[in-house]
């Protein structure tokens, strides 16, 4: 397997299914509030996907190598939880900071995002993290363009998030992604610059940092699935997918309800193909 470049057909659908996977963050963003269970918000998410969107889940039953089938359509991580939280019968609180990542697929070309969402108000430290998380996603896209290389893309977001006195998680990356779920390369949110794969025109992959307000070890739980931070400090992540285009990049994960593009982010959106 190598890194696979997509046709002009091949964007077009990645670039439906990247718009109609963020959509289902707008959707499920006025149900994230205290007193919800994640299990309702899975099956809020489930029904909106196959129902009204006719898109698959991904999540659903996925089952990479060395992995028991994931049970759920949506992940949802709590506070400490670093990444791949799955949804239970425990209801949100007040404070708590949830990231939500979806990945649809439509047409057999997949889509994959996520956000970090407060419940209720949470603390001015855990809205910090948040915000400032998104920033470093938005340092590792603006990288992006032919003739840059994956390690300035994980060297833009390890700089920035140090900076912040914050720590990069280094077991979990972006990726590659078009008909699968999982393709090469390995987007890592560390490095240096220079290094790894050039970027060429057609590529797509994810930039999805997770960054932890201490330590940057983690730990599994015994789902085989959560990924918690060892020392209990609180984690956030964000995520989009992007091609890269003759002269950029263009997001594809964004629709009506996405956050702002940071304003150091000076450069418009690349002119689509
Ligand atoms: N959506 C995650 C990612 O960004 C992967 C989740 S795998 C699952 O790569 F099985 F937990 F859903
Ligand atoms: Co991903
Ligand atoms: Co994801």
């Amino acid at each position: 397997m190598s890194i696979t470049i997509k046709d002009a057909q091949g964007i077009e659908g990645m670039r439906v299914a990247g718009r109609l996977a963020s959509e289902v963050l707008d959707f499920l963003g006025p149900h994230i509030k205290p007193g919800v269970t994640t299990n309702t918000i899975d099956k809020l998410a489930f029904e909106y996907m196959t129902e009204v969107q006719r898109t698959i889940p991904a999540p659903l039953n996925y089952a990479p190598s060395g992995y028991k089938p994931y049970p759920k359509s949506i992940c949802t991580s709590i506070n400490h939880q670093v990444c791949h939280g799955i949804p239970n019968d425990k209801a949100l609180k007040k404070g708590d900071i949830v990231n939500v990542d979806i990945t649809v697929i439509k047409d057999g070309w997949h889509g994959d995002t996520s956000r970090m969402f407060s419940v209720g108000e949470s603390s001015i430290a855990a809205r910090r993290l948040c915000a400032l998380t998104y920033d470093a996603m938005w340092h590792g896209i603006k990288m992006v363009k032919p003739g840059s290389r994956l390690g300035d893309i994980g060297w833009a977001i390890q700089q920035f998030a140090e900076s912040q006195g914050f720590s990069v998680v280094r077991e979990f990356c972006g990726h590659g992604i078009g008909r699968a779920f999982h393709e090469e390369p390995q987007v890592l949110h560390y490095g240096k610059p220079g290094t790894l794969d050039e970027l060429q025109p057609g590529m797509t992959f994810t930039i999805e940092p997770m960054i932890n307000a201490g330590k940057r070890d983690i730990k599994e739980m015994g789902d085989g699935w959560t990924i918690v931070t060892k020392d209990h400090s609180l984690s956030a992540q964000w995520e989009h997918t992007v091609l890269v285009t003759p002269t950029g990049y263009e997001v594809l994960t964004l629709s009506a309800g996405s956050p702002p593009i940071p304003a150091f982010v000076e450069q418009p959106q690349a002119e689509t193909v």
